[in-house]
Order: C-alpha cells, then sequence, then structure tokens
C-alpha cells in the first residue's frame, strides 16, 4: 500500500486529490510550477493549502489532515519523486506540457514508482508515445472527478505495456485506502465517464440557449430529469470550471473521428468566449454563470443572461410541467412547451450518442 505520494499540478484537482490522500493518512508532497510571488518559489503549492481550508463542503475530513501535505516545485523539488510509491500528474489539459513534465521524469524515475495522470480526455497511448518501456509499464491514466473527496468514482486506464501488478495495487489501494469505485476503461476519447458525460453538458448548455432558458430553468430540468445534482449544467460547468472545456473539447475533437457528434460542437457558444475572456469561470474566479456578491452586507445569488451577458439577481425557476413531471416523467416529456421539448432534446440526443 502507499505511504508516500506526489501529487504535480496544486491546481482544482491536483489540491483535492492531495487532501483526499492525506484524508486517507497519506504523507503527500504537492508540487507545482515556481512562481516568482511574494518571493516564494512554492506559492502556488502554498496558496493551495490555504484555499483547501475554505472550500465548502471541505475537501478534508479533518483540518488537521492538511499537515500531512507537504509543499514544493517541480524545480527544486522534483527529485523527491523517488521518496514516494506513486506519482499522480494532475497538471493543464495540454499533451506538450504533459510529455514534457513526463520526459523530465522519466529521466530520474526509479524502477518501481508509479506514475499516474488525472487526464479527462488525452488517451494513454497519445501521452506515453515519445516514452521509455519502463515509463510505459509503470503508466496509468487515474481520472478522479471533481470533488475528489466526494465523487466516488475513478476510472482506471493501462495499456497492453502496463504491469498489471502495479495496477491491481493501485486497484486495490484506491479501492479500500480512498473508498473509490474504480472502474476499468479501454483507452478511448474520454473514457467513459467524460465521452458522454462532457457531450451531454455540451447538449445541454447549447439547448438551453437555443430554446430560450434561463440557467436556473436549464438547471431545474437537467437536474429533475436527469437526476443530476441540483448544479444542474450551469452549476456544474462552474464547478468545473469553464477554461477547462476549451482543453477538454479540443482533445476530444483531436481524438474522436471525423463524423462523431463532438464535431457539432466545435464552435463553442458565444456567450462562453465572452465569459473566457472575461475571466467569468466559475467558483475558482469572480463568477461563473452563477455568482455570489454582497447587496446590503447579505451575501446574494446573481446569475448571467445567456443572451444579453448580464447579471441580474437569481430568479428560482418555477416550471409548472415538472411538478407534474416528478411525478411522470413521460407526462412531462409529452407537454408542448419548450421546456420539455428542451429535455427531449437533450435526453434523446445523449441515449442516441451513448448507443452510438
Ligand atoms: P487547474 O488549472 O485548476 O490546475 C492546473 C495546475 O497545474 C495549475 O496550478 C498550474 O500552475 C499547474 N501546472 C501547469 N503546468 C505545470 C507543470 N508543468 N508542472 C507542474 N504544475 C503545472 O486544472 P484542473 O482543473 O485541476 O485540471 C488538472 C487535470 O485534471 C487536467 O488534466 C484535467 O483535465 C483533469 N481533470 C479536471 C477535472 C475538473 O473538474 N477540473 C476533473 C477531472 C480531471
Amino acid at each position: 500500500m502507499f505511504n508516500q505520494v506526489t501529487v504535480i499540478g496544486a491546481g482544482l484537482m491536483g489540491s483535492g486529490i492531495a487532501a483526499h490522500l492525506a484524508n486517507a493518512g497519506v504523507n503527500v508532497l504537492l508540487l507545482d510550477v515556481p512562481s516568482d510571488k511574494q518571493g516564494n518559489k512554492n506559492y502556488l503549492a502554498d496558496n493551495a493549502l490555504k484555499k483547501l481550508l475554505k472550500i465548502k463542503p471541505s475537501p478534508l475530513t479533518l483540518s488537521s489532515n492538511i499537515k500531512k501535505i507537504k509543499t514544493g516545485n517541480i524545480e527544486d523539488h522534483l527529485k523527491l519523486i523517488n521518496e514516494c510509491d506513486w506519482v499522480i500528474e494532475a497538471i493543464i489539459e495540454n499533451l506538450n506540457i504533459k510529455e514534457h513534465l513526463y520526459q523530465k521524469i522519466e529521466k530520474i524515475m526509479k524502477d518501481d514508482l508509479i506514475i499516474s495522470s488525472n487526464t479527462s480526455t488525452i488517451p494513454l497511448n497519445h501521452l506515453t508515445k515519445k516514452r521509455n518501456n519502463k515509463f510505459k509499464a509503470n503508466f496509468f491514466i487515474t481520472h478522479f472527478f471533481n470533488p475528489p473527496r466526494y465523487l466516488r468514482l475513478l476510472e482506471i486506464v493501462d495499456s497492453k505495456n502496463s504491469d498489471q501488478k502495479l495496477k491491481n495495487k493501485i486497484i486495490e489501494f484506491c479501492d479500500i485506502r480512498l473508498g473509490k469505485t474504480v472502474v476499468q476503461c479501454n483507452d478511448t476519447p474520454g473514457f467513459i465517464g467524460n465521452r458522454i458525460g462532457v457531450y451531454w453538458m455540451m447538449k445541454a448548455a447549447v439547448d438551453a440557449i437555443a430554446f430560450d432558458l434561463s440557467v436556473e430553468e436549464a438547471d431545474l430540468i437537467i437536474s429533475k430529469i436527469f437526476g443530476a445534482p441540483k448544479t444542474g449544467v450551469f452549476g456544474l460547468l462552474d464547478l468545473v470550471g469553464l477554461d477547462l472545456m476549451p482543453h477538454v473539447l479540443d482533445s476530444m475533437l483531436s481524438n474522436v473521428k471525423k463524423e462523431d457528434e463532438y464535431n457539432n460542437f466545435s464552435d463553442y457558444p458565444e456567450i462562453f468566449n465572452y465569459m473566457l475572456e472575461n475571466n467569468l469561470v466559475g467558483r475558482k474566479a469572480q463568477g461563473g454563470f452563477y455568482k455570489l456578491e454582497k447587496l446590503n452586507g447579505k451575501n446574494v445569488k446573481y446569475s448571467i443572461n445567456l443572451k444579453t451577458k448580464e447579471y441580474s439577481i437569481s430568479q428560482k425557476a418555477n416550471i409548472e410541467s415538472l411538478k407534474l413531471g416528478n411525478k411522470d416523467i413521460r407526462k412531462f416529456l409529452d407537454q408542448d412547451d419548450k421546456f420539455s421539448s428542451y429535455a427531449w432534446s437533450v435526453l434523446s440526443s445523449t441515449i442516441e450518442y451513448t448507443l452510438n
């Protein structure tokens, strides 16, 4: 079992994975790129720890678990990976940048060091194409979902070169120590969860605009009809970070066949471009589709208008036909209004894509 793990990339996922490992009693080394902020090269990882203590719901089971996480930067501390059993890479979703890091790891790694990537979309055979046999044998994709403490699913991908003993070690550890349900996936773009999930999210967002729904209306329908959490689709995009979507989509588009329906999403909705340009990328920024702002000393929730791009105080969606649909989904889908048309469009298209 693993007692010492390095996580590289102290962003949303890396810091969340580090916290969950610490929850399981593992000593973690959390590395990011060197920073020149406040004269502290470890600033990015240090700052990630500060954020972990503030995030709600908490990524930590006990706030004192944070002491299990040591911080550093890849320039000064990469060599410390050999004091660990496993390195989890959770850096930006960009093949070239990931390859560059792997090249550095390959040069110094000990024989039995396990390396895995948290990539959402990049196939394993692309990630390891330029690596030597030892790296290939020890490399896996371990795809944690956001937030890592709370989501049970963990996808694992291996290749014909993979050392099966190491794979079984990861599966056992993630099951028993981290409480995950580990699903073994083929090395296909987006694996299982994201191949279908990102399609569904994009379709739900694009159609909400096409059917002229508010973000609240779309989120209510998506959570009720799909049994998704209350975040629906736009709340989920805020949670995941809209800035991740271009990387995920570009990666997906460059890996799927040209007749794949993902190609319908090659042009982003205008509102996405506007929000990306203005750093309205969600909870990690000043806001996204929703934002909280102080009004007369109280936190007030605002939401963006998908057409005018303006914020106003968030209004609870009130969809009469959905109240009926709670009892009978078919009856809701049979209604002749834009809400049921939207739900049917997203649902039927996602099912059709999944079947294809
Ligand atoms: P993020 O943008 O929040 O964090 C990325 C971090 O990596 C940043 O702190 C950045 O400074 C650091 N970084 C960039 N290049 C680096 C390098 N060469 N060496 C060390 N650190 C470096 O990104 P996020 O969302 O945490 O995503 C990380 C990975 O996890 C990506 O592969 C993404 O596809 C995947 N993922 C993301 C999920 C999400 O919900 N955001 C869910 C599941 C997987």
